[in-house]
């Protein structure tokens, strides 16, 4: 595995074409797109890294993969009176779909379900503490408690925000947030805003490898049916405008998030995360998702 991960490392930063980091949230368009890295940890917590896979980088909507795993825990079943579990179609932060149907987000990882997301969670606290749960709860499943958030993206995404406070006063209208609005788009911009490695962020996705259990720590983090329809909701909908393709290329359960990173799952065999700043048209990961393919060619882990 340490010889194809170095292979794939050498190949992919040999590539002229590295993408374009992402401008709108100005504090990730100082990120060197000169970076890559990956990380594959296997279900015993085993890891093999290439590359920049210990430098710290903006997870962004990876985390809505934990947040969502949160509120399937809180609140179960009743979340998806909320959000539904269908692919957009339409870019992360569309609001065209909002008005067609009701103010209900199609799924819980375009920015209008993340959101929806962390107004069902939140269930009356403030936001430091909503915070603080999150953060918990991904240092608990990374199995490492240095995980932090990156307060000047935070910052930089609250001020050039107005693109999802406008998909968050427009939910609101309909009489579906519980929360004040500033509130929810508090925590929402932070848990965005976590700092993570490739490693720790392979660690973070292992309970959806095993059926639910991050066996390297023995945590049951949810049930095996829970940990296969968050893969699935990945599947379809963890790229966007950009999933079939994802699927269609890698072949795996994957999200991503602006910052650059991805996170795939290799059901029964790896996580792995892969991180380039620079991305596609549809803001995916430009060469993080050129070596997920080079990867699931060689190791036949696609799910199909
Ligand atoms: O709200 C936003 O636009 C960002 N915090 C997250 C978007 C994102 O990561 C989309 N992913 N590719």
């Amino acid at each position: 595995m340490q010889a194809i991960l170095d292979d794939i490392t050498a190949k992919v930063t040999a590539m002229p074409d590295k993408g374009k980091v992402a401008t709108y949230i100005p504090q990730l368009a100082c990120v060197d797109p000169d970076q890559f890295g990956i990380c594959v940890a296997l279900p015993d917590g085993t890891v093999f890294s290439a590359g920049d896979a210990h430098t710290l980088f903006s997870i962004q909507s990876i985390s809505k993969v934990f947040t969502t795993t949160m509120a399937l825990g809180k609140l179960g079943d009743a979340i998806w009176k909320r959000v539904g579990r269908e692919p957009s179609g339409d870019p992360f932060n569309s609001v065209v779909q909002l008005e067609m149907e009701n103010g209900k987000p199609r799924n819980p990882f375009i920015n209008a379900g993340a959101i929806t997301v962390v107004d069902a969670i939140m269930m009356g606290h403030l936001p430091k503490e909503t915070i603080a749960e999150i953060l918990e709860f991904v240092r608990f499943i990374a199995d490492d408690n240095t995980i932090a958030i990156d307060e000047k993206v935070a910052q930089s995404e609250l001020l050039t925000g107005d693109r999802n406070a406008s998909l968050a006063h427009f939910m609101a209208s309909y009489g579906h947030f519980k929360n004040p609005v500033d509130y929810v788009l508090g925590a929402y911009f932070h848990h965005c805003s976590i700092a993570m490695t490739c490693e720790q962020l392979a660690k973070a996705a292992l309970f959806l490898v095993s059926d639910g259990v991050n066996l390297s720590t023995g945590a049951r983090v949810v049930s095996e049916q829970r940990a296969r329809r968050i893969n699935s909701l990945m599947m379809m909908c963890g790229h966007y405008d950009g999933s079939g393709e994802f699927a269609f290329r890698v072949g795996l359960p994957g999200k991503s998030g602006v910052g650059g990173g991805i996170m795939a799952v290799a059901p029964g065999k790896a996580s792995i995360s892969v991180w380039s700043p620079g991305l596609d048209r549809v803001g995916n990961s430009h060469l993080g998702t050129i070596a997920l393919e080079m990867l699931t060619q060689r190791t036949g882990w696609s799910v199909f």
